[in-house]
């Protein structure tokens, strides 16, 4: 390591290392394999991350702040191609006009005054690097404070943003829900200002048909929903924005415990007066599992944790202290429509961990293998291992990556002809710091702790990201 990124990596964690951003673009065919790429796995494997361009301050620089990137592995017969492309925002165009930054992001929240962009420019730039989703044979890029943008495969090309013939009227979750069986997508946006959260539904044809605001007390962070057959699940945690709070010299964003944490239970097409809400021990869910019914209970399960500092990732990077109680554990709530009653539990007490993921053709239905990817508290929570959660048995299987090996997001795809839920592969990006070197694994869902069925090199390095994603074949 050099003089400068040694300074980098004192005043950023990430912006260096697997976490410092890549610059060029490539299509590359994969040749180095240790095993055999599965002739009947076909698709897209995306992971989408931040990958700054312009960085307004080193020091003040958010993970959350990085221009989105997409990385995939195109399967196609036993063959793997890999891609990797930026998401071409209005913002990061307009920036790399300028030759350098317009907004300050996470930042530019704790700054009320300096933080602010030219009003013309907007608050915020939809940088587009959270998550994806795959609805009506089309890839969209998401961020949840802005629309969808929509892609095209295989090349990752950028289509633009999508309004919904201009019925979108509030931000855009990164994690919306498709329910397989309808193919209607339900998602939320949420504000720092009345209305603070706001639902919709769109339809199977891609038709916004439905929208309705939803009371709560407070604007928070709300990084995700649950759906199941008839309702949609809305989880109020104490992530809150507070104008007053920043003004004071605190942070807009933060940790209030006070303000409670709720799940809310509305009719799939239901409007405020609907909603059931259940108070739950205060706790943060960044993501959701899955939910179902079970007669007059509406279960819900996610990767919770105790608290959580986010806004404070920065400065917290690499402290140990009170690191676990920010880190997710699998966790159910039972929810009784009929009582009002909710129940909650530890699903594992064992291991931390988030990136939860099903087999998304069993969203909102009850599916009974969830995958996770394992925290290492010793090793600034990077991930160690992937897991496979068996609801039925309530059995853990690990597969551990080895010593200086760290994955990311697991995503189930499919086998061709799949026979039952988990009849088809775990896929991750990994990176080897060892040899320095990225790899993809496609892991045997149904033989869960053997080595990877394929081990793939990626001459490119793929830093460390956000949620990954599949896409079948067109
Ligand atoms: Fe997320």
């Amino acid at each position: 390591m050099n003089a400068i990124s040694k300074t980098i990596e004192a005043a950023n964690p990430f912006l260096t290392g697997n976490y410092a951003p890549v610059t060029e673009e490539h299509v590359t065919e994969l040749v180095e394999v240790i095993g055999e790429i599965p002739k009947d796995l076909n698709g897209h494997f995306l992971r989408i991350g931040p990958n700054p361009v312009f960085v307004p301050d080193v020091a003040t620089y958010h993970i959350f702040d990085g221009d989105g990137m997409i990385h995939a592995v195109q399967f196609e017969d036993g063959k793997a191609t890999y891609r990797n492309r930026f998401v071409d925002t209005e913002g990061l165009r307009k920036e790399r006009e300028k030759g350098t930054w317009i907004w300050k992001g996470m930042a530019g929240m704790a700054d009320l005054v300096k933080g602010v962009p030219p009003p013309e420019e907007g608050l915020m730039k939809n940088t587009a690097n959270t998550a994806m989703v795959y609805h009506n044979n089309t890839l969209y890029a998401l961020m949840e404070a802005a629309p969808p943008h929509k892609m095209t495969l295989p090349d990752l090309g950028t289509a633009g943003e999508e309004t919904f013939d201009g019925a979108l009227k509030h931000p855009f979750t990164a994690h919306p829900k498709v329910d397989a069986v309808t193919g209607e997508m339900m998602t939320f946006g949420y504000a720092p200002f009345p209305p603070y959260l706001t639902y919709s539904v769109i339809d199977q044809k891609g038709k916004l048909v439905h929208t309705t605001p939803i009371t709560i007390p407070k604007g928070v962070m709300m990084h995700d929903c649950a759906i199941t057959e008839h309702y949609t699940v809305f989880l109020d945690m104490p992530i809150t924005f507070d104008f007053m709070r920043g003004a004071a010299g605190g942070m807009m964003l933060d940790w209030e415990p006070e303000n409670g944490s709720r799940l809310g239970v509305v009719p799939r097409y239901g409007s405020d007066a609907d909603v059931k809400w259940f108070d739950v021990d205060i706790s943060m869910v960044f993501h959701v599992s899955n939910a179902w019914e079970e007669g007059d209970m509406v279960v819900v399960q996610a990767s919770r944790s105790l608290r959580s500092d986010i806004s404070r990732a920065t400065e917290n990077a690499g402290k140990q202290e009170g690191m676990t109680d920010q880190l997710g554990q699998l966790y159910e709530w039972r929810l009784n429509m009929k009582t009002g009653e909710a129940t909650e539990r530890h699903l594992d007490k064992v291991h931390f961990c988030d990136f939860t993921r099903i087999n998304d053709d069993l969203a909102g239905r009850r599916s009974r293998y969830t995958y996770a990817a394992r925290f290492d508290p010793a090793h600034d929570a990077k991930f160690d291992a992937e897991l496979k959660y068996d609801d039925a048995t309530g059995a853990i299987q690990v597969h551990t990556f080895g010593q200086g090996r760290w994955g990311g997001e697991g995503v189930f795809a499919k086998r061709d002809n799949a026979k039952s839920e988990d009849d088809g592969y775990v896929i991750l990006f990994l990176w080897d710091e060892n040899a320095e070197r990225s790899e993809c694994l496609i892991i045997d869902a149904q033989n869960f702790e053997a080595p990877p069925v394929a081990t793939i090199r990626i001459p490119h390095r793929v830093p460390f990201g956000f949620h990954a994603g599949w896409a079948p074949d067109n």
